[in-house]
């Protein structure tokens, strides 16, 4: 029996159109049906945020949505800046240059989760950042520098967001 079903899929802007079965999730699809990668698995279970995309702008893990149900809906992943997304490229930036990346496994959601949590507060305490990177476990950096990499990107965007003369103080 055929079991397979049409999607179309809307990913960094680009439509990319398959033929699944209705089970599967959103994470599978991206990695092994449209081969980006970015986006990882590791707990597979809701549980460590490695998977994370955004999906209308709001942070999802993919191993728990369904990819049929993502239809007509914008999907964002890590490879989003190729889409032309500057908020998420200074992002990706602060976290290099902050050192926010060590094995590196951690940082797409990462990275996601900080592109959600900028779009609704360009500059978010301290506080605020710890909130969004619930349900995000990495093994490696402590979180310090992650935190660090998100008000850089914060602050970065503000001062190229700020009128030229006010960034020149006159
Ligand atoms: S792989 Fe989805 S939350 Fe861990
Ligand atoms: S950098 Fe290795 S899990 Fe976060």
């Amino acid at each position: 029996m055929n079991d397979l079903v049409p999607v179309s899929l809307l990913v960094n802007g680009v439509r990319y159109d398959a033929a699944i079965r209705p089970w599967r999730t959103l994470l599978e699809v991206l990695r092994e049906t449209l081969a980006l990668t970015g986006t990882k698995r590791s707990c597979g279970e809701g549980q460590c945020g490695a998977c994370t995309v955004l999906i209308d702008g709001r942070a999802v893990n993919a191993c728990l949505y369904l990819a049929v149900e993502a239809q007509g809906k914008e999907i964002q992943t890590i490879e989003g800046p190729a889409a032309g997304d500057p908020v998420l490229a200074q992002i990706q930036r602060s976290f290099a240059t902050k050192g926010a990346i060590q094995c590196g496994f951690c940082t797409p959601g990462m990275v996601i989760a900080a592109r959600a949590l900028l779009a609704e507060r360009a500059q978010p305490s301290e506080d605020e950042i710890r909130a969004a990177l619930v349900g995000h476990l990495c093994r490696c950096t402590g979180y310090v520098q992650i935190i660090e990499a998100i008000q850089d990107a914060a602050g970065a965007l503000a001062r190229d967001a700020a009128p030229v003369a006010a960034r020149v103080g006159s």
